[in-house]
């Protein structure tokens, strides 16, 4: 049995480790404190004084944590995402250390947190389905089926804005000062756009999905995550097969993030995987 939940939460840390030349010592510890930040209402998240002793546990290990880092960073500027950030002008002046430490922040806790569960939603829901087989013989539709992944599994569960003036929406007038939540889920299922949106069609075109956002705060790390995703998929139905569940698959408890923590599954090694 491989609990495939598990291992794709552990899988952004080698992209968002390298880039940011995190020591690979610190990656498992990473993982955990990121999702800490955004489950802490999980049982195997929440540390023993509460759901609010969590969430500030967490963000002030992991702002410490980067403010260490940082501070070593520059005396050995590289060419990794944080030299860059640490070193970069702009509008005529580099950025504060409180400017580069919260975008580390955001920027790891963006890529931990949500790109595991494109994968874990279909492991979860789509073994049996013949999605994986009919996605394994057509590997030209690899991009079309990951932009479906992100519909279906729709990572990030909500964004909220506070409106800035008196305003109506669809017939609903709302005030200046009024917060408005988009559920993320609930538009890339909405049947106004997608047909048939309970259907996961790796052949869907176009699938103009709300799964990174949309407007100026769209996912400053959509291409990342969509190499990283197509990477996957691509190298895990070349190399396995027969992909079967073993078990029940289990949520992780987030009101921020819908996903799996955990997948059992087995599959079968493919004897001469295409190259
Ligand atoms: C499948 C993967 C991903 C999904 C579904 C996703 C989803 C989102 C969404 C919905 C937002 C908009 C939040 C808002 O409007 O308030 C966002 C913003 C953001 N994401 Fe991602 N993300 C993904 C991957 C990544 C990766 C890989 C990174 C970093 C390398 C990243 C970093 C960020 C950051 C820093 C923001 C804030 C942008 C801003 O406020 O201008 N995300 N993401």
């Amino acid at each position: 049995m491989f609990d495939f939940g598990r291992a794709m939460m552990a899988m952004p840390m080698w992209v968002t480790g390298t880039m940011m030349r995190l020591p690979r010592s610190d990656w498992e510890w990473l993982i955990r404190v990121t999702t800490m930040c955004i489950a802490a209402d999980d049982p195997e998240y929440q540390g023993p004084n509460g759901k609010s002793a969590t969430l500030t546990q967490a963000h002030l290990e992991l702002f410490s944590y980067f403010q260490d880092v940082v501070d070593h960073r520059r005396g050995h500027l590289g060419d990794d995402l944080l030299s860059v950030l640490i070193s970069t002008r702009f509008e005529g002046r580099t950025m504060s250390p409180g400017e580069v430490i919260s975008n580390c922040y955001s920027l790891l806790l963006g890529a931990n947190v949500t790109t595991p569960h494109a994968p874990t939603f279909v492991m979860a829901e789509l073994i049996g389905s013949g999605v994986l087989e009919d996605w394994a013989r057509h590997p030209e539709l690899n991009r079309s089926a990951c932009e479906e992944a992100l519909r279906w599994a729709s990572p990030v569960n909500h964004i909220m804005r506070y409106a800035t003036s008196d305003t109506v929406l669809r017939n609903t007038p709302v005030a200046a000062g009024d917060a408005v939540v988009v559920w993320l889920g609930g538009a890339n299922r909405d049947e106004r756009v997608f047909a048939d949106p309970q259907i996961f069609d790796i052949r869907r075109r176009p699938n103009k999905h709300l799964a990174f956002g949309i407007g100026p705060h769209y996912c400053v790390g959509h291409s990342v995550g969509r190499a990283t995703l197509s990477v996957l998929f691509e190298e895990l139905l070349r190399s396995y097969e027969d992909f079967a569940q073993a078990g029940q698959p289990e949520r992780l408890v987030s009101t921020f993030t819908s996903g799996y923590k955990h997948v059992p599954i087995t599959a079968r090694r493919r004897p001469n995987p295409a190259r």
